[in-house]
């Protein structure tokens, strides 16, 4: 069964823009009074409405009217939705001058989600992660990476991934789950960093394995949670178990892109730390360079240096990093748009960024772009110029977005 989607006043299917390095908005292909041609849930066609009405005249339409610019779905690829309670706590102590790390280090911060997130039962946690899941789709984000990290045991890590793939049963979004036992150092395991990883990599790995909960490992690389040496070593042996590995690296000091190149991370995510040696490093690696603005908004500190990552050659990619903590906000476009005014990012990088170049970092080469044999995963803003979008900031809003699993169901 074909459907045709249109008339469109631009779409932007992205297509013709790099996997790496800068761009220009003047090498945007931009598609006038287009049409979206859909066949067995995925993209069959993209071109001029007419001329695919004439081609096709068998095809279901589903009409547009009033103006709108379509791009592909956001790919989200950081986040740490699944979590129970609030840091609004945290949130005035850091507005008072209390930093993130002093109040990790008195006992709240990621400790705090901890304790909430172990007091909540799995069936509380899906439904708290489907209504931040449904308000991304509203927002046009079609595909959600979801950490673990707020359980920290091997019983309350496994709660939250079952959680995640309860959530993906009942939503059309793309849910990717990835393990982050290694967020920080329990409190039972006091001191004893490498005796923990070894104690994930043996109970709680080869579960996640068998039951097929998640085929991602992460760890954060940081003075307050682990160092490089544990977390390369902790990398190799999830990599032999078979997991794609990505870090948190260089939030606040460096050393996590490194240790993510030489373990051939799919990602290094954060880098507000970076300077122009781990940029040089990641801009000749293939590992992706996930900046997360919505941390820097949360924390009231410097965004990464996307301007020269780019410059430099890397792949980079913004994503949200929501989560109670650093990035409560949770507004993937906004943030994208905000660091994009200060970091002077134009719309091709940011749409890129936000897209293709976000499904990279997850290892999804079927979606980001809209061209033939892809998701007709999309999203349609009312307004008759693709550069509303940043101008407003975040915004202005899709009025109608498409998930393959929706036009499956048609
Ligand atoms: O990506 N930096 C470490 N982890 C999260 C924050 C988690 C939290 O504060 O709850 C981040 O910013
Ligand atoms: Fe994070």
């Amino acid at each position: 069964m074909k459907k045709l989607i249109g008339p469109f006043t631009q779409i932007l299917p992205l297509t013709e823009l790099s996997l790496k390095g800068a761009l220009k908005d003047e090498q945007l292909h931009i598609i006038p009074q287009g049409g979206v041609l859909v066949e067995d849930g995925l993209i069959a066609a993209v071109g001029d409405f007419e001329q695919l009405r004439s081609a096709n005249p068998s095809a279901q339409i589903e009409e547009i009217t009033g103006d709108h610019v379509v791009l592909p779905g956001f790919v989200d690829c950081h986040t740490h939705i699944c979590f129970a309670g609030s840091r609004a706590k945290d949130y005035a102590l850091r507005t008072a001058g209390k930093t993130y790390l002093e109040i990790a280090k008195a006992g709240g911060g990621i400790w705090d989600s901890v304790t909430q997130t172990r007091a909540a039962d799995e069936a509380t946690l899906t439904e708290l992660l489907l209504k931040r899941i449904q308000r991304h789709l509203a927002e046009g984000v079609t595909t959600i990476e979801i950490k673990s990290g707020y359980g920290l045991s091997i019983d309350a890590e496994l709660k939250q991934l079952k959680a995640i793939k309860a959530a993906a049963d009942k939503t059309h979004t793309t849910l990717i789950p990835t393990c982050l036992a290694a967020h920080m150092l329990p409190k039972d395991f006091n001191g004893m960093h490498q005796e923990y990883l070894n104690h994930i990599l043996q109970n709680l790995l080869p579960v996640i394995k068998q039951q097929r909960l998640a085929n991602r490992v992460d760890i954060f690389v940081e003075e307050s949670a682990f160092n490089t040496s544990d977390a390369l070593n902790y990398l190799a042996k999830a990599k032999q178990m078979g997991f794609e590995v990505t870090v948190h690296a260089d939030q606040f000091t460096t050393g996590g892109s490194e240790t993510a190149i030489k373990a051939r991370a799919v990602s290094a995510d954060h880098l507000e730390a970076s300077t122009d040696y781990e940029i040089n490093m990641l801009a000749k690696s293939d590992t992706v360079a996930v900046t997360l603005s919505g941390a820097s908004l949360g924390l009231g500190m410097v965004y990464a240096p996307a301007r020269k990552l780019l410059d430099a050659g890397a792949c980079l990619a913004i994503a949200s990093d929501w989560n109670p903590g650093s990035a409560p906000m949770g507004d993937l476009l906004m943030q994208a748009a905000v660091m994009a005014a200060s970091e002077k990012l134009c719309a091709a990088e940011v749409f890129a960024g936000l897209t293709f170049r976000a499904a990279s970092a997850l290892k999804l080469n079927d979606r980001g772009i809209l061209t033939k044999g892809k998701l007709a995963d999309m999203q349609a803003y009312p307004c008759d110029d693709y550069r509303e979008i940043l101008y407003q900031q975040g915004k202005l809003k899709p009025d109608k977005v498409w998930t393959t699993a929706d036009l499956l169901r048609l």
